[in-house]
Parts: structure tokens; sequence; C-alpha cells
């Protein structure tokens, strides 16, 4: 099949997906459009980790997965990556003994061509100018905040179309996460980069976020524009556990 599926970016519908121990996704339904930044929200366990995991080929999947209007490879995370999607796991991977540099590096290996490779290094050190300060440092030896940097810009390094974001915000304080927040809002409207944000905090996500669905226990049980579900303090409070406003 050619086209779009009806304009949506990532179309992702009956999914089902787990592990040996057990099924985690039970038949989630979602539609991102391009350029969109999509929250997935929802408690511990409810299997946000593992709907990344699926949609970047790490585990075994049923259902439809089509990015662009077409199948997404099964299995096979180096063809999902080559096709455009970088995923910033949850704990970042970043490469401790690396420096910053070496770590952008290794998110080009998609790519070939040393001369956009340097232009792709001073383009993440445009967003991110406190990494070029510390090029020459070891990963390891930076502040929570400025390895998620890292593990964004190495992401970036593969000029991605879509990129996949497990909780950047975790064991960040809230000011350090809201800077990464514009960050990543800005790459989103510089290069149309469209991005799924897993978090669990909802009420700094929603504020960045066109989008949003709560995943409960491996279903989608709430979809709805950020503002949407901002301004329904009840909805808020049944999923999210948060007052708004
Ligand atoms: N590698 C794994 N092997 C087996 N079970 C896992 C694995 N990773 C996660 N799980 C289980 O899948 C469920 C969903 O986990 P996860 O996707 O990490 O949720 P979330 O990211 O929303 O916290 C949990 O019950 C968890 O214990
Ligand atoms: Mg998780």
């Amino acid at each position: 099949m050619t086209g779009r599926d009806d304009g949506t970016f990532l179309n992702v519908a009956r999914l089902h997906a787990g592990y040996r121990a057990g099924r985690v996704l039970h038949g989630v339904d979602l539609g991102v459009a391009e350029g969109e930044i999509c929250a997935i929200l929802g408690p511990n366990g409810a299997g946000k980790t593992t709907l990344l995991r699926a949609l970047c080929g790490m585990i075994r999947t049923e259902g439809v997965l089509r990015l662009a209007g077409a199948d997404l490879p099964r299995r096979r995370p180096e063809a999902v990556a080559r096709l455009g999607v970088a995923h910033v796991p949850e704990g970042r991977g970043t490469f401790a003994p690396l420096t910053v540099e070496e770590n952008l590096r290794l998110g080009a290996y998609t790519r070939r061509g040393r001369t956009r490779i340097a232009a792709d290094i001073d383009r993440v050190y445009g967003y991110f100018p406190v990494l070029k300060e510390r090029r020459a440092q070891a990963a390891g030896s930076l502040s929570g905040g400025e390895q998620q940097m890292v593990a964004i810009g190495r992401a970036l390094m593969s000029r991605p179309r879509l990129i996949l974001l497990d909780e950047p915000s975790l064991g960040l304080a809230p000011l350090v996460t809201r800077e990464l927040f514009h960050i990543v809002k800005t790459v989103n409207e510089e290069e149309r980069t469209t991005v799924i944000l897993v978090e669990q905090n909802a009420h700094l996500t929603l504020e960045f976020a066109h989008r949003a669905h709560v995943l409960e226990t491996g279903r989608i049980v709430l979809s709805g524009s950020a503002q949407e579900i901002r301004d329904d303090e009840q909805t808020a409070r049944a999923y999210l556990g948060i007052g708004v406003g």
C-alpha cells in the first residue's frame, strides 16, 4: 500500500506486545500527525517504555505499525533507525567513559560523510551550547540534565523524522526539565521533527505537547489535545492524579 493512512504519520492499530513473562500492550491504537509533539502519559508500569520498544523494533509485536504509509520493520532496530526513528531510552544510554563529542558521533552511525557529520555536531551544539563547552569531557562526568542533552543530541545526529523520548525528566529538577523541554520544542518547530514524549510528569508535559494519550495497563484510556486534557480538570484528576490550574 502507498500513501499516508489518512494523513497520519505514525499509525499504530491493535498493537499487542510484551515479554516472555507476559503481554503488556493489549491492543493499542494511536495516531500521530507529522510535526506533532505527542505525549504518552500514565503511571509506572502502564507499558509506556514497552510501547516505545515496540515502535523501534526491539520486541515482538502484533498489529499495525506504519510510518508515513510504510510498514515498520519488525524485530530489526537498525532498520527502523534507518527509516528515521531515533530512540532515547529510559536512563539515557550514554556511554559514560566516552566524551560528549564521541557520544554525538555514535549517533551518526547510520550516515556517511565527514562534512555532514561535522555540520550536524555544530547543529547539536547550537541547540545545546553547554555541550560545546563540555565537548571533550567524559559524558559520565556531566550533570543529569547535561547527560540527557547528550542523549537527545546523539539522537538528533541521525536527523530523525521521529524521535522517541522515554522519561527524559527522570531524576531532573523541574527547572532543568523545563529547559530541556524548551529545546525539544525548538527542535520540533525548526526541523518539524515529530516527537513522542513519554512522561509521568503530566503537568509540565502538557505545557509542551500538542496532543496527549493516557496509557493504563497496556491500553489507551484517554486521548485529546493537550489543551483539552489540561482544561478538563476532572479528567486530569481522574486519569493523571493532578490538579490543573
Ligand atoms: N524486559 C522486560 N521483561 C519482562 N517484563 C518487563 C520488561 N520490561 C518491562 N516489563 C513489564 O512490563 C510492564 C510494563 O512496563 P513498562 O513498559 O516499563 O512500563 P512504564 O514504562 O509505563 O513504567 C511492567 O509490568 C513491567 O514489569
Ligand atoms: Mg518506563
